[in-house]
């Protein structure tokens, strides 16, 4: 609210407004609902929970939050449940400017075109067993930016990438050290759409003990 630019102007009630609701849609509900699909993935699948349980459990009592976010495990967890759920399932939408030829299709000034996050994710030519959630395919291979892009890409890609990425890794890093998580029900949840992200339909409900 204190903020001036150049000229010495403040921002109006509308942009305030405006900046908040970013922040409310596009920073928090997006990054609360990868957060649920990684739990919910994760206690879907004991064994994957367990390999990331015992790089947690390597770390000293109090680690540094740089260093929980260059774990090697931690990172490829997001990056699957980023993949295999990505809350927000196609880019902004791109206007083209003048004629252009794109894989076959002449596309005319004016034509929105979207990259869809979701289908590319789910190329069995690029993710086998698409259906799978499956960290290490993260540490075998370097996915290219036109086949990973859970923030989009290019120059309007998402701004909130590395606060997204960081905050998901300390949440699930403190958490699973302090916690032990067991899911209420084994139905598998169903995505849904919710505001401008894809989330589990009715929440993933759990069960929360101390650990010893
Ligand atoms: C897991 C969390 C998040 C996901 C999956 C996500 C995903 C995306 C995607 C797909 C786009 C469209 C990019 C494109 O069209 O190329 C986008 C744009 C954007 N995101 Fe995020 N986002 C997340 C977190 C955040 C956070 C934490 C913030 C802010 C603190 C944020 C702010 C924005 C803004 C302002 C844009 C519009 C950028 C522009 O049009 O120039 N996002 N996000």
């Amino acid at each position: 609210m204190s903020a001036r630019d150049e000229q010495g102007e403040q921002m109006s009630d509308q942009q305030l407004h405006d900046e908040l609701i970013t922040l409310l849609l596009a920073g928090h509900e997006t990054t609360a609902t990868a957060i649920s699909w990684a739990f919910y993935w994760l206690h879907k699948q004991p064994e994957t929970l367990e390999k990331l349980r015992h790089e947690l459990d390597n770390l000293g009592h109090s680690p540094e939050p740089m260093e929980i976010s260059k774990l090697p495990y931690l990172n490829a967890v997001c990056n699957e449940a980023l993949r295999i759920s990505p809350g927000v399932l196609l880019t902004s939408p791109r206007e083209v400017r003048e004629p252009v030829q794109l894989m076959g299709y002449q596309l005319q000034p004016g034509t929105r075109v979207y990259g869809c996050i979701y289908l590319t994710h789910y190329r069995e030519d690029l993710y086998p067993n698409p259906n799978q959630f499956r960290p290490e395919r993260f540490l075998e291979k370097q996915y290219s930016l036109y086949e990973f892009f859970p923030f989009g890409g290019g120059a309007r890609r998402c701004i909130g990438e590395a606060l997204a990425m960081f905050e998901m890794k300390l949440v699930l890093a403190t958490v699973l050290k302090n916690y032990q998580l067991v899911l209420a029900d084994h139905q598998t949840v169903i995505p849904k759409r919710r505001g401008v992200v894809i989330a589990p339909a009715n929440g993933v409900k759990m069960h929360l003990h101390r650990r010893r």
